[in-house]
């Protein structure tokens, strides 16, 4: 069964057939969206077809573009938002018993929990596909995708970039998705910029150094910002940290403002999952490199090929 858990789980040929429908989807919604546009055939993609979203972790991008992506292809969608609280998993219902409910009510179950594992656990009972839309730290699939996709639409290529992450690299689920998809190219490179407290886990860099990837761990965002390709700024995980005053330590310490920009590329694309905090100086919206909210927008074709995908259609 197509279960959609980690970007490590692709091929290379599957990642360029996902960004290829994801075009696909692209070009049919703004066809469809024009006035006299022609009605496409998009709508009996998922006809007939419902699709469960379960969040035990808030969300606004994922969860609505997910269901946004399920309705435009004609599926039904049942949700719960705020799971941890609102659904049986409150009164103690363990994860795999939720999600055999989930199965016998939907096509498909798209996922979010806080805790690393959750949806290679529900996968293991699950008759239906399942949909990582972020366990934990660990992965965050769809957003991976969305993320090279945005490079790709950018960049027309995937190859020979170098990309700056900066933040939270420690507790980001979107760089641990992204990395493994931009290893499958050539020659990408990567820095990454963080304080000290959340630097990337060693295994995730020990990693990187067995298949001899290019990287650069430094707290000195100036530095790089001359030679990057991509600029993927992350908001600093304040639900991940124990303490709160580990959190205040560390929360401001990366804020891209309007003076680094005149240190950037021309053709440099300015990236952030959302939701931005304090991370990205409002200023900064207005330069044409700021992609964060074309970058969401496009989270939506993306959902709508993962959703194919996971459907087998
Ligand atoms: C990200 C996430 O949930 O990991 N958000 C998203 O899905 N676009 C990043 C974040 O919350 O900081």
């Amino acid at each position: 069964m197509p279960n959609i858990i980690s970007t490590k789980q692709f091929k290379k040929s599957e990642v360029e057939k996902l960004l290829a429908l994801s075009a696909l989807m692209e070009k049919a919604c703004l066809l469809e969206s024009k006035k006299g546009g022609k009605k496409n055939k998009i709508k009996a993609c998922l006809e007939d077809k419902i699709i469960a979203c379960i969040f035990f972790e808030p969300s606004t991008r994922t969860r609505l573009s997910f269901e946004t992506a399920a309705l435009k292809l004609g599926a039904k969608v049942i949700s719960a938002e705020n799971a941890g609280i609102s659904s049986s998993a409150y009164k103690g219902e363990t994860i795999e018993d939720t999600t055999r409910m989930l199965c016998s009510y939907a096509d498909a179950v798209v996922m979010r929990h806080p805790r690393a594992g959750t949806a290679e656990a529900a996968a293991k009972v699950a008759t239906k596909p399942i949909i990582n839309a972020g366990d934990g730290a660990n992965q965050h699939p769809s957003q991976g995708l969305l993320d090279l996709y945005t490079i790709k639409k950018k960049h027309k290529r995937l190859d020979n970039l170098t990309i700056t992450f900066v933040g939270d690299l420690l507790n980001s689920r979107t760089l641990h998705s992204l990395v493994p998809l931009l290893n499958m190219y050539k020659n990408n490179k990567f820095n990454f910029i963080s304080p000290k407290e959340l630097k990337l886990d060693s295994a995730f860099t020990n990693d990187l150094k067995n298949k001899k990837i290019k990287f650069v761990e430094s707290e000195n965002l100036d530095e790089v910002l001359g030679s990057t390709d991509a600029l993927y700024m992350t908001r600093v995980q304040k639900e991940r940290f124990a303490r709160a005053k580990d959190y205040e330590k560390v929360k401001d310490s990366f804020i891209l403002k309007v003076q680094h920009l005149k240190k950037m590329k021309k053709d440099a694309i300015i990236m952030h999952p959302l939701p931005r905090v304090n991370e990205i100086e409002i200023g900064v919206d207005a330069d044409p490199r700021a992609a964060y909210f074309r970058q969401a927008e496009n989270g939506l074709w993306v959902r709508m090929a993962l959703l194919c995908y996971a459907l087998g259609i």
